[in-house]
């Protein structure tokens, strides 16, 4: 079972008093490279996301964002720390069951939407349950569902080609979700999209979180994309200095709390604005 932690994270997230957290990340630290070229990507982290919550990561390129992701992801492999999901240690897992708890419990969010462009809408939302083996009315009815909810019924027989940029990120989302994870990954997701497409992105991520339930963790260098979060862990340096709770402010005046601990950090993280 669970190992328990008290810290202050544990204590801010939403309300969720009692409930345990989906992800706590413990003492994590993560070295590069031998001897003579060292790089400390992460010193020190520890925090919780508890169950329903939308978190941002953010800090000014290099600070080790993407390094934190992708340990909690298992693509990469912490130097020393735990990290728990849902209470079991993936630190330590071996590769079949790291296969499986990537397959069973994560859902990530990528930049592009990365369909496969021979499947249709519902082939593409279908295949991570077809991979495990559900009953093909069982699959049907979850992409149903899932795709009614996030708007994206109408394309189930097309092909990703024959879709708008925003159907084929909702899409996608619907594939991340469709598995109902435990955690849901997005590294820089409106990174290399034009205003309109991170927005609709954005919408998507908020979509997934509020009506669907997902628990989101989203790395960004964006201020407008993070306060689409309900809170923000601002990393720098490997390691986090500051948290920021949404609370009751509406997503504008998240945004401006964003900008001002951006502006106020100033120097060598204003290009975290
Ligand atoms: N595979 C790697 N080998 C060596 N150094 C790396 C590697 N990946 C990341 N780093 C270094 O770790 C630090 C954190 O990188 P990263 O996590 O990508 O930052 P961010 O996502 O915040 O921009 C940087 O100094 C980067 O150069
Ligand atoms: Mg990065």
């Amino acid at each position: 079972m669970a190992e328990t932690f008290a810290t202050p994270c544990a204590e801010t997230a939403l309300g969720a008093q009692g409930a345990h957290p989906i992800l706590s990340v413990r003492q994590i630290e993560k070295v590069y490279g031998s001897r003579d070229s060292i790089t400390h990507a992460i010193n020190d982290i520890s925090f919780d996301v508890m169950p329903g919550e939308f978190v941002g990561i953010m800090g000014p390129s290099g600070s080790g964002k993407t390094t934190l992701l992708n340990c909690v992801a298992t693509i990469d492999t912490a130097t020393s720390g735990h990290i728990l999901v849902d209470g079991r240690d993936i630190t330590t897992l071996r590769s079949r069951a790291l296969a499986r708890f990537r397959r069973d419990d994560l859902g990530f969010i990528f930049q592009d939407s990365n369909l496969l462009d021979t499947l249709t809408g519902f082939e593409n939302i279908a295949l991570a349950l077809t991979i495990k083996g559900e009953r093909t009315s069982s699959v049907r009815a979850k992409v149903e569902q899932v795709a009614a909810v996030l708007g994206v019924s109408e394309v189930l027989g097309k092909y990703p080609r024959q879709m708008s940029g925003g159907q084929r990120q909702r899409v996608a989302a619907a594939r991340a979700m469709v598995t109902d994870p435990k955690l849901v990954l997005a590294d820089e997701p409106t990174g290399s999209l034009d205003s309109r497409s991170a927005s609709v992105m954005l919408d998507t991520l908020s979509m997934m979180n509020k009506r669907l339930g997902a628990t989101i963790m989203m790395v960004t260098h964006d201020s407008f994309a993070a306060s689409f979060a309900n809170r923000i862990l601002f990393i720098k340096d490997g390691a986090v200095f500051n948290e920021v709770l949404k609370g009751g402010l509406s997503r504008a005046e998240f945004f401006n709390r964003i900008m001002e601990v951006v502006t106020f950090l100033g120097g060598d993280v204003r290009d975290a604005c």
